[in-house]
């Protein structure tokens, strides 16, 4: 028997077009989401180059309008000197995204000066992302508090993180956040299985107390993401392994057969990856779009079935109750048992 979930949203990916697209494209990436049963994806600006500009946001979007396929949003990144240029195109722009702690790509702010500025000029009504841990993210729910404006924790991973989430929303500070499948599934003590450059992730696969303090404190987490951050094999298997995992293709059916093993219901799946993103990212309806599941069939994760063009998974060999049947965007079907049927181009923007 089938399952409907209405349309998933995926906050956080990296599609790496432009600049990488060995690694991923807008073709391969939104393919990757449908057959993970995700509808939209918001791609994140840490491409190369990176998309900081008017310029730069207007040709990832045309880029995507011609191979996305499925609905898409592109987020700008804040650099030094920009914020003023950011602010202006916000309701262009999936959202407005600061790098505040050391990863993968050029966008990082070093100083807490450079933050002010986006802090105070990007728009209260449009989403504003951080990559900020431990006490990096404390500094960064202090900056929107003091300009008493939304902001959304990108990927935390840590108890104290997860405790400080919680005290500042009991505060009635406007913070949202996501975990990622990877902080869910996964904690330190699997780096040695997986091998050390394969394992490496920002922010890294943290304690297994970690790991259990976000199950228990899922009432605080707002959406689930993916993270999708895809490097080739090569390139993890090299003597510089780029941190990220692929995800796209996994999140839901390890989040479904967490659902049958009763660590959280489908209704707990529903509202961080349809109903929460969809309002603090302000997200327009996806008419007549749906994902269909079956609950009951057991299946072996494997990279050789998927679609993302980074060839490998975190999650080989694993075993998960629940797979992506069918996904139907705008009433057409765009991927049915392991095809995609999505014509490239058939995506949409979430702004206009
Ligand atoms: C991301 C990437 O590869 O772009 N890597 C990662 O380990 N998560 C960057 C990021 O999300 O911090
Ligand atoms: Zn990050
Ligand atoms: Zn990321
Ligand atoms: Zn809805």
């Amino acid at each position: 028997m089938l399952t409907r979930l209405p349309a998933l949203v995926d906050v956080h990916v990296h599609l790496r077009e432009p600049g990488a697209t060995h690694k991923e494209d807008w073709a391969s990436g939104t393919a990757a989401a449908l057959a993970g049963g995700i509808t939209t994806v918001l791609a994140m600006p840490n491409t190369l180059p990176t998309i900081n500009s008017v310029e730069t946001l207007a040709a990832g979007l045309k880029q995507a309008a011609g191979k996305a396929h499925c609905d898409y949003g592109q987020y700008i990144g804040g650099a030094v000197g920009n914020a003023a240029t950011a602010a202006a195109v916000a309701p262009l722009a999936a959202g407005l995204k600061l790098y505040l702690d050391q990863t993968y790509g050029d966008l990082k702010l070093d100083d807490m000066l450079d933050w002010l500025p986006h802090f105070a000029a990007w728009p209260q009504d449009w989403p504003l992302c951080v990559h900020a841990e431990s006490k990096t993210m404390a500094a960064a729910i202090l900056l929107a508090a003091l300009h008493d404006r939304p902001v959304h924790i990108c990927h935390v991973s840590l108890a104290e993180e997860i405790a400080l989430i919680r005290a500042a929303k009991q505060a009635g500070l406007k913070v949202t956040c996501e975990v990622c499948p990877q902080h869910l599934f996964l904690c330190e003590d699997d780096i040695l299985a997986l091998g050390a450059g394969r394992a490496e992730v920002r922010p890294r696969l943290a304690s297994k107390a970690d790991r259990e303090a976000l199950w228990a404190n899922l009432d605080v987490v707002d959406c689930f993401a993916t993270d999708h951050a895809p490097h080739t094999l090569q390139e993890k298997d090299s003597a510089t392994p780029p941190p990220g995992y692929p995800g796209l293709e996994t999140m839901l059916p390890l989040l479904l057969n967490a659902a049958s093993e009763g660590r959280l219901t489908l209704d707990d799946i529903t509202a961080r990856l349809h109903s929460n993103p969809r309002r603090i990212f302000r997200l327009p309806e996806q008419p007549e779009t749906y994902v269909e599941v079956d609950l009951d069939s057991r299946y072996e994760i494997r990279a050789a079935e998927q679609h993302t063009r980074c060839g490998w998974t975190p999650f080989e060999g694993w075993q998960v109750n629940g797979r992506v049947v069918r996904v139907t965007l705008r009433g057409q079907t765009a991927y049915e048992e392991g095809r995609l049927l999505a014509a490239p181009g058939s995506g949409r923007p979430i702004r206009h």
